[in-house]
């Protein structure tokens, strides 16, 4: 009785995607069965780690079989329901996203669950973005997973992004000298003049060593990275004895290009390094204090995001195509009902 269009992989990209690994398919749901509650996608989510999963072999969720459809973070309005607790017109965010139509089971056990948005006056993307999983992910990163101490110098990669941009002004606003890095002069301006970093550079002006060290000759203690290979490396070189990296993401990876990997690792001995991944499904009970502390910033605009974004799901894979290649600032969205 409904019907909806979904976006499926149907060839695994070699090194960067491109628009025809990916295809559009209509699906036909039914009313949902006991359990099952049926949304309708608002907005959804562009993030690097499905180019991870669209890659065969282990990643930090399964990857995705050819021939099926792509998911991701995704929020939508409840239209039918036949779950305890989610009601037509309730907003949802959830991991259905790459399609018009979700069908969720609310009561089967995921890692990341659908949770309620409740409206409280910032835009409702907002809740894939600084609110969401995006700023989650930057809050345990800096939080939990550094543990973030007073004093402490921090650089952050991939820094007028989704994740890597929230990272940055909170540790500006904690009173952290906080420099980053990212792959335009537009961004490094952006960087610095609206998101508060007191340094930047373009990592493709030279060595990330050289300009790391060119904007922050006394070091750093903690490393928040995005990217992993040679700004992991050029990272451990600048860090100071008892210093800490929370491994959030290698997106210069993700393409297949492994050759940059880490050539100093004696130096995480000799400086007695901290280096930890982190996913942030494994620190939901996080969430509450997330949301308390960072919803305040966010309304009072202390805290800024902006967002780049397409319309249409037919638009979602050259729009990703182009969040991976740093087309994008901010975080990366499609609006999927105008
Ligand atoms: N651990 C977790 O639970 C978790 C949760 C969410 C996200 N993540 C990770 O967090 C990271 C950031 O995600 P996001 O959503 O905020 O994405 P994003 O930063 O908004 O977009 C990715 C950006 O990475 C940069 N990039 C691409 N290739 C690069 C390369 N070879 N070297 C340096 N920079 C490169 C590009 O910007 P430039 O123009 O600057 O190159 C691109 O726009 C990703 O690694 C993602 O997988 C982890």
């Amino acid at each position: 009785v409904f019907s909806g269009r979904e976006i499926r992989l149907v060839a695994r990209p070699r090194g960067n995607p491109v628009t025809e690994d990916f295809a559009l398919a209509v699906v036909q749901y039914d009313e949902p069965a006991p359990g099952q509650v049926l949304v309708r996608n608002l907005w959804m989510s562009l993030d690097p780690g499905v180019r991870a999963r669209m890659n065969h072999g282990p990643s930090y969720a399964p990857s995705f079989n050819v021939g099926s459809s792509l998911d991701g973070s995704a929020v939508g309005e409840v239209i039918a329901s036949a779950c305890e607790g989610f009601l037509p017109g309730d907003l949802v965010v959830h991991r259905a996203g790459w399609r018009e139509l979700a069908l969720l089971q609310p009561g089967v056990a995921s890692s990341l669950p659908p949770r309620h948005v409740r409206p409280d006056g910032v835009p409702l993307q907002a809740h894939l973005g600084a609110l969401g999983h995006t700023g989650f992910a930057a809050y345990v990163g800096l939080f939990e997973t550094a543990a973030l101490r007073p004093g402490d110098v921090v650089f952050v990669s991939a820094a007028a992004g989704a994740v890597g941009s929230v990272a940055g002004q909170l540790s500006g606003l904690r009173g952290h000298k906080v420099v980053g890095s990212a792959g335009s002069e537009a961004k490094v301006r952006h960087i610095v003049d609206n998101l508060g970093f007191d340094a930047a550079f373009n990592y493709r002006d030279g060595p990330v060593a050289e300009e790391l060290h060119r904007v922050c000759p006394g070091g750093i203690d903690v490393y928040f990275d995005n990217v992993g290979g040679e700004h992991l490396e050029s990272a451990i070189g600048a860090m100071r004895d008892h210093g800490r990296v929370a491994l959030c993401g290698s997106v210069s990876t993700y393409n297949g290009d492994t050759s940059k990997g880490l050539r100093n690792e004696f130096q995480v001995v000799s400086k007695r390094l901290t280096l930890r991944g982190f996913l942030i499904a494994d620190h939901l009970h996080m969430w509450d204090r997330f949301l308390e502390e960072v919803t305040p910033l966010v309304m009072s605009g202390q805290l800024v995001q902006r967002e780049s974004v397409v319309d249409g799901l037919e638009n979602a894979p050259a729009a990703f195509i182009s969040m991976l290649a740093g087309g994008t600032l901010g975080k990366s969205l499609v609006r999927l009902v105008p």
